[in-house]
């Protein structure tokens, strides 16, 4: 992963491999660093913008070699779009965008100058350009040999100002822990279902939790059994490896509030017995997203030391339809007691995370955030492009989606009208765990909401979002991270209360 850093200087007298310049669509005129390039260039960058070749948009990357008329070898012009429409994300975007030339032509040391703009604070413009600097350098290879690897190491954001620096330093710092934990997600959800097992992800959280020096519980499938999570262990049956029951915990304040945060970790949900097709469960390594982003935004937390309590809990388990796995037509007794009537066993997300919950809160923790990549459901009515949210406080909701709008993660709130309840009646039980297919985010977001109870709590049903199947400004094809910085904004924001 390369490093961010800031730079006082005068970015034209800095050799780089290249220096990153921003243009807008909507303002031809060059300015200071490009004014000054645009002159030892001979008239180059003007050039260029007159016919037509840089227009500005958003995602256009164009290099322009300095053929020894200046110490930066290239010059990398990037489209930043329309000055009345930049933000934190369309900064992302753009960076993202140059980022990716500059890993595919090999720059190691680059150097950006900052975009003047009132829209942005200086540390929240150097977050967003670090956090787009770090995500579009990342790619998860398995290949044998490494020649597409990222080449970018160093990346400086060069300002002449000694004050800017320092407010910019600010941003790179927590861009830096947001990307590099978002980052961590994606490995953890890219790694192949055959090494990303339940232990394996126990490990995985373990291994933050003595790096950060956060406090960590694994209970075993005993545990499991004994404690009466009947859910969660009647979901691991039909698998040959043991469930995990993961709790991590960060004490930054005494009598301060403990905020629960839960992710769903089913390390491969092959459906068990009600089994997916081939196609369906292409993906479904991933669908411990939820969990990844917890243990991850848990690592931030860490870092970041806000001043708050924070609970994450994650129940681990394969679902399989090996001889023992449980069947349609089980009934189940889960963590609360509620007795659950199982109709299909590849709505195995919400049993596992009603155990979870009931844990959650019966800890003391409020609110209580989970992630789940919970339904395709979720996925039909909200296309690639936002998390669905779900919750039993209005507020709390419209809290969860402003930070989602802060810090580039899409959420739209969803309807829980009471009637959709309904469709889960059991004839035998208290509930059955699938309420047909229409409606089925919000039959699934009803299902585990029946185990929070008046505690404060959303659901991001993040099976729309998780994956990316395709490169897309400063994601590439794979696990996205998702949830990992609204979950860490989230307590960042509670924190300063
Ligand atoms: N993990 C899946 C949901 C999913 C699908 C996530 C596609 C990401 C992409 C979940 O366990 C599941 O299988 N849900 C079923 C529920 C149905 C049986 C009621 C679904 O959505 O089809
Ligand atoms: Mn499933
Ligand atoms: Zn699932």
């Amino acid at each position: 992963m390369p490093q961010v850093q800031v730079l006082t200087g005068d970015p034209l007298m800095l050799e780089s491999d290249a220096l990153l310049i921003g243009v807008l669509e909507d303002d031809g005129r060059l300015k200071g660093v490009a004014a000054k390039t645009d002159k030892a260039l001979n008239g180059q960058l003007r050039n260029l913008r007159e016919w037509g070749e840089v227009k500005g948009k958003i995602g256009e990357v164009t290099v322009v070699h300095s053929l020894g008329l200046l110490p930066p070898r290239r010059l990398i012009l990037f489209g930043l779009g329309k000055s009345n429409e930049l933000d934190a994300e369309t900064v992302r975007r753009a960076v993202g965008s140059a980022v990716k030339t500059l890993n595919q032509i090999g720059v190691r040391h680059a150097a950006l100058v900052p975009p003047e703009t009132d829209c942005l604070t200086l540390p929240d413009l150097a977050r967003a350009i670090t956090e787009a600097t770090l995500l579009a350098s990342y790619r998860y290879n398995r290949k044998s040999s490494d020649d597409e690897k990222p080449s970018l190491e160093r990346m400086e954001l060069v300002t002449t100002n000694r004050r800017s620096a320092s407010e910019m330093d600010k941003g790179v710092q927590l861009g830096t822990m947001m990307a590099e934990a978002t980052n961590f997600a994606r490995d953890l959800v890219n790694a192949p279902p055959m090494e990303m097992i339940p232990t394996a992800l126990a490990e995985q959280a373990k291994a933050v939790a003595e790096k950060r020096g956060l406090a960590c519980e694994i209970y075993d499938e005993r545990w499991i059994e004994e404690v009466g999570m009947g859910a969660l262990r009647a979901v691991s049956l039909g698998s040959d490896q043991p469930p995990r029951f993961i709790v991590l915990r960060y004490e930054g304040k005494v009598d301060a509030p403990t905020i629960g945060l839960v992710g769903k970790g089913i390390t491969f949900d092959s459906g068990g017995l009600c089994i997916k097709t081939a196609e369906g469960m292409l993906e479904m390594k991933g669908d411990m997203a939820g969990a990844a982003a917890v243990i991850a935004a848990m690592d931030a937390i860490a870092r970041l030391q806000p001043a708050i309590n924070v609970l994450g809990c994650v129940p681990a388990t394969e679902n399989m339809p090996g001889g023992k796995a449980y069947k349609p037509g089980d009934f189940i007794r889960a963590y609360s007691g509620k007795t659950v009537e199982v109709v299909n066993t590849d709505a195995e997300g919400r049993l596992i995370l009603a155990d979870a919950l009931s844990y959650t809160k019966q800890r003391g923790a409020s609110p209580i955030l989970d992630a789940a990549t919970l339904t395709s459901a979720a996925v039909i009515a909200l296309g690639p492009i936002c998390t669905g949210a779900f919750g039993n406080d209005e507020a709390l909701v419209r809290e969860v989606v402003e930070v989602g709008k802060q810090v580039g993660e899409p959420i739209w709130a969803m309807p829980m009208f009471a009637d959709y309840r309904e469709l889960l009646k059991s004839d035998f039980a208290d509930i059955k765990n699938t309420g047909g297919r229409p409606g089925g985010a919000i039959t699934a977001a009803w299902f585990i909401g029946e185990f929070v109870g008046d505690t404060p709590w959303v659901h991001l049903d993040i099976a729309p979002t998780f994956w990316s199947d395709k490169d897309r400004y400063y994601f590439s094809k794979g696990a996205t991270g998702v949830a990992v910085r609204t979950f860490t904004q989230f307590i960042l924001n509670r924190a300063k209360g």
